[in-house]
């Protein structure tokens, strides 16, 4: 099997590099790749790359993620999370290639508490959330074979990331106010790469299984249980923080350019009975990062 991986360099394409490795032979390309165009802002450069890989299996893991920048160049934007990925389905519609892409909890307006099912009606609220909604409505629309994985809250070792931010902060700060009414999953970047190897190797047999999915880690929080949980593990690990005290705070009184969805449950049972998966709880990956990187 032939795979064409985009984004090499972000927290899911570095951990894709490896889990895709024993599928076959993986051309790993990022913008700044010289023979092959990996540059999502240039769209006959990425058509070009794929005519002259020809894989089997298209794997996108380039994106525009900086969800507050976002909302000043959403013509960037637009390229990079929905004309990008358009691009690359049809090239890959032509070869008869699959295409696995991702996207975001952040297609939902984050209202209610239920967990959100794939079919439920996405309604973004900021141009990140706009564009990725986009991008996944005109990969379906050319019809290619293809897995569209939506997941939240997204961290590695390597990269940059909400619980790295806070391993900072609280290493330079006395206090620290964090959004306590944000719900969701944190997600390893390992856990979605090692999914979608798997859901690879599955859909080359049964290619019925192609589609939407949820895929987050089980269970849930928010973000002042999360960074509590990260402190404590450092803590624990040895590593000498300042940080006193820990507030909760609501989302109204940490205004940012981009509105987030306060409910980003995201519900993977379709996930695990297609693919015979059980998703572990959030806090194993989590204490798992803290490990590798305290
Ligand atoms: N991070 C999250 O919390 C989160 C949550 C839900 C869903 N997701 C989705 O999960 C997927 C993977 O996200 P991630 O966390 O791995 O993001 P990431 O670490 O920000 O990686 C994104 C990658 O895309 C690259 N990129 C940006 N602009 C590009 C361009 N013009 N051409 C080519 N590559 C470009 C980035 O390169 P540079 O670093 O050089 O810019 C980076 O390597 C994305 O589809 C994202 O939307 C992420």
């Amino acid at each position: 099997m032939k795979i064409l991986l985009f984004g090499k360099g972000g927290q899911l394409g570095w951990e894709l590099q490896r889990s895709l490795a024993p599928l076959g032979e993986v051309v790993a390309l990022d913008a700044d790749s010289q023979d092959l165009c990996g540059d999502f802002t240039n769209l006959p450069g990425l058509a070009q790359a794929v005519r002259v890989v020809q894989p089997d299996v298209i794997v996108n893991a380039a994106a525009h993620t900086a969800v507050d920048k976002a909302e000043s160049e959403p013509d960037l934007v637009r390229m990079i999370n929905a004309l990008a990925p358009s691009v690359l389905a049809e090239e890959a519609k032509k070869l008869g290639a699959w295409l696995v892409h991702y996207s975001t909890d952040y297609v939902f307006d984050g209202s209610g508490d239920q967990s959100w099912r794939e079919e439920d009606r996405t309604a973004p609220l900021s141009v990140y959330g706009r564009t990725k909604r986009d991008g996944e409505n005109l990969i379906a629309l050319t019809d290619c074979k293809h897995l569209i994985l939506r997941t939240s809250w997204v961290y590695a070792a390597r990269g940059g990331n909400f619980a790295k931010t806070m391993l900072r902060l609280a290493g330079e700060r006395e206090q620290l106010k964090i959004i306590n009414d944000q719900i969701g999953a944190p997600t390893g970047a390992e856990l979605l790469a090692d999914v979608s190897a798997h859901a690879i190797r599955m859909v080359q047999a049964r290619p019925e299984l192609g589609g939407l999915y949820h895929c987050t880690a089980a269970g849930q929080t928010n973000w002042y249980e999360y960074a509590r949980l990260v402190f404590e593990l450092a803590r624990k690990a040895g590593r000498e923080l300042k940080l006193g005290e820990v507030l909760p705070i609501s989302t109204n009184e940490y205004p940012t350019p981009a509105q987030r969805p306060l409910n980003s449950r995201l519900c993977c049972a379709k996930l695990e009975a297609a693919f015979g998966l059980r998703l572990p709880d959030w806090r194993v990956g989590v204490t798992r990062m803290l490990n590798e990187i305290l």
